[in-house]
């Protein structure tokens, strides 16, 4: 591993050889592979701690560990964020799912050291039309900035691709979270964000590796943390839904690490 020239506020941004690629792709398959395992089990009735407990049980079957366990204090090895909740919902056996929520499940599986890092956000039982577009746009968004990368792009070309799709259907993005680098570390330099402008920030290079993970809100950008320090939701409490991919830099585009191998597609709604 080596760095870029360029700093991201102050800190080094890594770009990885073909031993980082090999070693994160099969970090990011036991992430996806995670998601895959946890989709049948997302069903109305089920609590958010024994999706947490059944992740935690297949990450340490791959031969993983759950990166977010002792994480900052963290104690789980999933965040599952229901309806208004946008981030780092944390699991609970009182959290029970009912149809017509949407919830999202992000693991983050550390496997021989590097970290796959991935969420989707899945609609339980049939959800309202407005809960359905929320997570189409989410996906949508994801895979707009994810489209925008390679070479010589920006990171405010992606958060500029991100926010229009947001945009364009009433919906904001939110601004206190973002993407980040990742590899042996979780959350690493470059920073990633949702919103921008185009042509501005960080020049991609092949090599670098990032998570894109757009929250997409149906109201306003703000949101506030619970007393819980983690649990984040939406001021206006309005639906936010939220998809994420670990990916790299190539030299010709990008190379998402986080596909599912089961649809051989992009796993989106
Ligand atoms: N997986 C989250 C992310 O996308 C990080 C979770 S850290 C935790 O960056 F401590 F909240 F679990
Ligand atoms: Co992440
Ligand atoms: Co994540």
């Amino acid at each position: 591993m080596r760095y870029s020239t360029q700093l991201d506020h102050g800190k080094p941004i890594p770009l990885y050889d073909e031993a980082g690629f090999a070693a994160m792709r099969v970090a990011g398959r036991v992430a996806a592979d995670t998601l895959d395992f946890i989709t049948p089990y997302v069903k109305p009735g089920v609590s958010t701690a024994e999706l947490d407990r059944l992740c935690e049980e297949f990450m340490r079957a791959a031969g993983s560990i759950p990166g977010t366990i002792d994480y900052h204090g963290y104690k789980h090895a999933s965040c599952i964020s229901v309806n208004h909740v946008v981030t780092h919902g944390v699991p609970s056996a009182t959290k029970i799912l009912h149809a017509g929520d949407i919830v999202n499940i992000d693991v983050t599986p550390k496997f021989q050291g590097w970290h796959g890092d991935t969420s989707r956000t899945y609609e339980v039982g049939a959800v309202s039309i407005l809960a359905a577009r929320v997570v189409r746009t989410a996906h949508e968004a994801m895979m707009a900035g994810i489209n925008t990368v390679r070479p010589g792009a920006t990171l405010g070309d992606v958060g500029a691709a991100i926010e229009a799709v947001a945009r364009a259907q009433g919906f904001s993005t939110v601004r206190d979270f973002c993407g980040h680098g990742i590899g042996q570390v979780m959350h690493d330099a470059p920073q990633v964000l949702h919103y921008g402008r185009a042509g501005t920030g960080v020049v991609l290079e092949p090599g670098m590796i990032f998570t894109i993970e757009p929250m997409v809100n149906a109201g306003s950008y703000q949101v506030k943390t619970l007393p819980d320090k983690w649990t984040t939701v939406t001021k206006d409490r309005s639906l936010s839904a939220q998809f994420e991919h670990t990916l790299a830099v190539t030299e010709t585009g990008f190379e998402i690490f986080t596909l599912s191998a089961l649809t051989g597609s992009l796993a989106g709604p």
